[in-house]
């Protein structure tokens, strides 16, 4: 693939063209239908390395990739954060239990080309205040891709973003970001969750990135525990996250990560 001719713009980002498109359809296609075929898997009882080990081998039947196994020491096929884990949750022996909330994040290499997509996920009854994070995280993501379109800028996002879940008295986490992505897992530039209006690199047709909101119900301020992945809340509040992989079109993005059986949001229904 000629390479050559790909342009970079003076903030790093690298444009892509219809080629590209592609490709990011076809992996953010399969990542976001292992997500799908996830959702009978969330039950009370289950533990998190049940779920990882049927992402990992369907990932195999697939013949695609995980991006996540052996990247920088990490050995799972997908991060599974439960409650106050605000992202990357190592799935383990500990069982799902009743009101548990989750994030399930896969990314996947299709032909070279990464898919990275999360959603929520519910075990048993959910609690109304748990609803009320998930629903805004979810629409604070909806609301962030809104904003992508030409000449919209990444502070555009940001605040969209940030806006919304604080005019719903909850927290953006400034700790992680979204990123671009394409041929590789994380490239410039970072995204914001949070910022100003007309802040940041503009936004121009061919740009790939996701966008990936974690919002706490308490505090922003996140820590990592000793197994140097797991991020929490500090003060222990309940935290939620969507993700998209989305390319910049010419009126406004197309969503890579769209699930096929329309499962995104609500995925416990
Ligand atoms: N999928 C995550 C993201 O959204 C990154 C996970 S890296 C891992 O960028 F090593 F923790 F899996
Ligand atoms: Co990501
Ligand atoms: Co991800």
């Amino acid at each position: 693939m000629d390479e050559t001719r790909a342009r970079i713009t003076r903030d790093g980002i690298r444009i892509y063209d219809e080629a590209g498109f592609a490709g990011m359809r076809a992996a953010g296609q399969v990542a976001a239908e292992i997500l799908d075929q996830v959702a009978p898997l969330v039950r009370l009882g289950t533990p998190t390395a049940e779920i990882d080990d049927f992402i990992r081998e369907e990932i195999i039947r697939r013949g695609v990739v995980s991006a996540t196994i052996g990247y920088k020491g990490y050995k799972h096929a997908s991060c599974i954060s439960v409650n106050h884990v605000v992202c990357h949750g190592i799935p383990g022996p500990k069982v799902l239990a009743d009101g548990d909330i989750l994030n399930i994040d896969v990314t996947v290499i299709v032909d070279g080309w990464f898919g990275d997509t999360s959603r929520m996920y519910v075990a048993g009854q959910l609690a109304r205040k748990a609803e009320r994070l998930i629903e805004v995280t979810h629409e604070a993501l909806m609301r962030g891709i809104a904003a992508v379109r030409p000449g919209a800028t990444f502070g555009d996002i940001g605040h969209a973003i940030q806006s919304y879940v604080e005019a719903n008295r909850m927290s953006v986490v400034r700790d992680f970001c979204g990123h671009g992505l394409g041929r590789v897992f994380h490239a410039p530039p970072n995204v914001l969750h949070y910022g100003r209006p007309g802040s940041g690199p503009a936004l121009e047709e061919g740009m790939f990135f996701t966008i990936e909101p974690m919002v706490n119900l308490g505090r922003p301020e996140t820590k990592i525990l000793a197994d140097d992945w797991t991020a929490v809340t500090r003060d222990k509040s309940l935290s939620a996250q969507y993700e998209h992989s989305i390319g910049v079109t010419a009126t406004g993005c197309e969503i890579f990560t769209a699930s096929p059986a329309g499962k995104f949001f609500r995925t416990w229904e």
